[in-house]
């Protein structure tokens, strides 16, 4: 399929040119979205899209009608919908790796099985076989009837991995606490920096703690050694206590009893010590950092059950069904991808800042972070060409209100114009008065009056009526124009975050798809992995060290001449 093998130049293209000359039209005339919305009253509701629980105001962005029009023409031109068609279909999409691009089969409903055939494979058959497992485990655990060695309930679970097989599931644990219902909680290592592993064991009861190694290649340094780590920790603490025997068939029962894994490679989980019957799959077709909804997402099933995760990619599947089926021009996933390439690409504004007003949401920029860059930060095509125009935006941010008392000012008054995606949920399962005031309101007031101050500003002469001396009008002046979109869901439920996910998802994938590039490999990642290897032995060995560069060896100096 020619829209797989190569990539429409973009820039090429009359959609292009048409963006170009429009872009340059809003700058000339300093567009103004207050002057839109006079114009223009239904702006807010045609504007506007409401999918599943989700309510998207697109309206504060900087753009028209004809804007919409616009991008979607490019979005047909650069051949959109095909590849969308076969990134759903199994065509090999991700073409540096030659394989499948399928998340989206991870959700599909078992009443699928059958239809998706994929190398010989029947996809959907094989997601819920996986999750049939993953089920049956979770219960197992949940009502106690699988124990750790000395007998107790499992009431901890340790969840090991790093990138796309930690990020997913912490930050949806964390986003879906409230729903934690059978005295399980989770505690989540990945930085190889042994203080990370040292701080989370020290709270936790080896008795009590199930350890889940998860990876999809189990190659990965960071992962591999915290296992190695946990396994001694678990073991010795065990030993200590006088719950375990000190034999190799009393350690082979506990590891047994308290470590599982999850990864696409189990002859390698298997070679770890970790029984393959305690082992959960997953497949080269699900990238990491769309694998939340995997058996990536089994602390999740522990922590939450069977009946919450299947919510959870209930929402997802909202969205997939949506985003193929709705016109792009009413696509609101697909415009979203398309605001960001217009800023990108045509204002060549950076970052895009991603702002939860909900505190459980505290990870989701951390998460997006993985999601978006490791997808969209590439400098060729998918058939190994350079781009022809900016690619990646960098995402970043915090919880509102904290961010408000931090970086706000230079979003509000700095010399960069920073996109930004408000999230809130009407609803809160923690529902406070401080006095008469209901304190979910104030915060929802604030979330609010951000994406109104960014839009609309404050003029010097508003400033100037409050009397302000004018050698400071200046500083106290907010010339509006921040471009922001607002999502407001009804109650931040698994259904919710699994919707969000999604897309988010399909939003990094049409950013990809118009900029030609291979969202799905990661190859940048990969010459930092192999220096660490080169370098580590020149802490010690002094051959080692003669072959750095100067500034590497300097440091390595530095290190050894303080090392205690
Ligand atoms: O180094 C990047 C990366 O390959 C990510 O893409 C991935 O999510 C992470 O490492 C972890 O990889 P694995 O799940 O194979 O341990």
């Amino acid at each position: 399929m020619s829209s797989v093998r190569e990539p429409i130049d973009a820039t090429q293209t009359a959609a292009w040119s048409a963006l170009q000359v429009h872009a340059d039209r809003l700058k000339s005339s300093e567009f103004s979205l207050a002057r839109c919305f006079d114009e223009q009253p239904e702006r807010a509701s045609e504007l506007s899209f409401d999918v599943g629980n989700l309510h998207i105001d697109l309206s504060k962005n900087l753009m028209t009608s004809k804007t919409v029009t616009l991008l979607a023409d490019l979005a047909r031109a650069v051949g959109l919908e095909e590849r969308r068609d076969a990134m759903f279909a199994g065509e090999h999409i991700n073409t540096t790796e030659d394989r499948a691009v399928l998340h989206t089969a991870l959700r599909r409903p078992v009443s699928d099985a059958g239809t998706l055939m994929v190398d010989g494979q029947d996809v959907v058959a094989d997601v819920h076989e996986v999750l049939h497992r993953m089920y049956e485990f979770a219960r197992a655990v949940r009502e106690g009837a699988w124990t750790g060695v000395s007998g107790k309930r499992i009431e901890h679970v340790l969840s090991i991995g790093i990138g796309g097989s930690d990020l997913g599931p912490v930050m949806v644990y964390e986003a879906l606490k409230p729903y934690a219902d059978a005295g399980i909680d989770c505690t989540f290592v990945s930085n190889i920096d042994p203080n990370d592993m040292a701080e989370k064991t020290k709270h936790l009861d080896p008795e009590t703690t199930l350890v889940i190694v998860v990876s999809k290649t189990f190659t990965t340094l960071e992962t591999l050694v915290n296992a190695r780590t946990a396994k001694r920790w678990l073991l010795d603490s065990l030993y200590e206590r006088g719950v375990l025997a000190d034999t190799p068939e009393a350690r082979a029962e506990a590891v047994a009893k308290h470590f599982v894994a999850v990864s696409t490679a189990l002859d390698l989980v298997a070679n770890f010590g970790i029984d393959p019957n305690n082992a959960f799959g997953f497949w080269n077709w699900v990238g990491g950092r769309y694998s939340v909804d995997s058996a990536v997402g089994l602390s999740l099933i522990l922590a939450l059950g069977p009946e919450r995760f299947e919510e959870f990619l209930e929402g997802f599947r909202e969205i997939d069904e949506y985003f193929v089926a709705t016109p792009l021009e009413h696509n609101v996933v697909a415009l979203m991808g398309l605001l960001n390439v217009w800023y990108t690409s045509f204002f060549g504004f950076t970052t895009h800042a991603v702002l939860p007003y909900n505190q459980y949401l505290h990870r989701f920029p951390a998460y997006l972070q993985q999601l978006t860059m490791e997808s969209n930060g590439k400098h060729v095509r998918w058939d190994g060409t350079p781009v022809t125009s900016a690619t990646g935006e960098i995402f970043w941010g915090e919880p509102g209100t904290n961010g408000q008392h931090a970086f706000y000012q230079l979003i509000h008054q700095g010399t960069q114009v920073i996109p930004a995606d408000f999230i809130a949920f009407v609803n809160t399962p923690n529902p406070t008065c401080d006095g008469e005031q209901d304190v979910h309101e104030l915060f929802l007031g604030n979330f609010l009056a951000q994406t109104k101050a960014l839009a609309f500003g404050k003029s010097a002469e508003e400033v100037q009526k409050e009397g302000t001396p004018e050698w400071m009008v200046q500083a106290r002046v907010f010339a509006g124009n921040r471009p922001t979109t607002s999502i407001l869901g009804v109650d931040l439920t698994p259904h919710a975050i699994g919707a969000l996910i999604a897309l988010y998802e399909h939003i990094t994938f049409v950013e990809g798809s118009v900029w030609g590039i291979d969202s799905y490999d990661q190859w940048g990642v990969e010459l930092g992995k192999q220096m660490a290897k080169d370098i580590t032995p020149a802490f010690s060995d002094d051959d080692a060290l003669a072959t750095q560069d100067a500034s590497t060896r300097a440091l390595i100096e530095f290190y050894r001449a303080h090392r205690r």
